[in-house]
């Protein structure tokens, strides 16, 4: 049976690179979790409607085809708002289980699988064997993300980028189904005092001595 790896935390914790760096470095396969709640977001607001709307974004979830996924404008700051806003709805996240739970089960490598988002091991895998939450105070993802947002261009400053940081994480952690929180055996990770590598280090170390 292949491995499961699940690693949760809020947003601009470091967990997408720390999860794909550890995927790497063992042979595993990596799901980005994220990206499916911003594609149906996104194909609800292309589509010229309200992501907030259950049915509409219902319907997007259970029509989501492999190639939404690939669309240009899932990185961006109108896709993690819509994502966050499809993220509360139920029929939505009842639809993405099935697809997050066969990838774990099934990784295409067959290796292990790498999952990261917010209910990894809380709700699609509680029983994974290893589960790591990442996390970093809200100051310090406001400000690594506003040097990522400054390296592509973006004119925006501190507070709005820290005000919107707060308001998702307040949506995604009050939520009813699956809010944002630790699993009751996940290793907490702070990465607030430390860079990718460290960061990298200290969550590979307590991966091996699981495995
Ligand atoms: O990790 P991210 O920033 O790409 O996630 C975008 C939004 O999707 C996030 O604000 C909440 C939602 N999400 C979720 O509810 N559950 C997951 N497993 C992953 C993401």
């Amino acid at each position: 049976m292949s491995v499961i790896i699940a690693i949760d935390g809020p947003a601009a914790a470091g967990k997408g690179t720390l999860a794909r760096r550890v995927a790497a470095e063992l042979g595993f396969d990596y799901l980005d979790t994220g990206l499916i709640y911003r594609a149906v977001g996104m194909k609800v607001d292309r589509a010229g409607f309200d992501p907030a709307d259950p049915a509409r974004a219902g319907e997007a979830a259970r029509d989501l085809q492999p190639e939404d996924l690939q669309a240009g404008d899932l990185r961006g700051d109108d896709a993690a708002q819509a994502a966050s806003k499809v993220a509360v709805i139920p029929e939505v996240r009842a639809a993405l289980l099935d697809f997050q739970r066969r990838f774990a089960a099934c990784p295409p490598g067959g290796k292990g699988a790498v999952l990261d988002g917010r209910d990894i091991g809380t709700v699609v895998c509680p029983v994974a064997p290893i589960k790591l939450y990442v996390t970093a105070s809200a100051e310090t993802r406001a400000q690594r993300r506003l040097l990522e947002l400054q390296g592509k261009g973006v004119a925006t400053s501190f507070d709005r980028v820290l005000a919107e940081m707060r308001e998702r994480d307040e949506r995604d952690s009050s939520r009813a189904v699956a809010p944002l929180k630790p699993a009751d055996d996940a290793h907490i990770l702070d990465t607030s005092q430390m860079d990718a590598d460290a960061a990298f280090d200290a969550a590979i170390a307590f991966i091996r001595a699981k495995l």
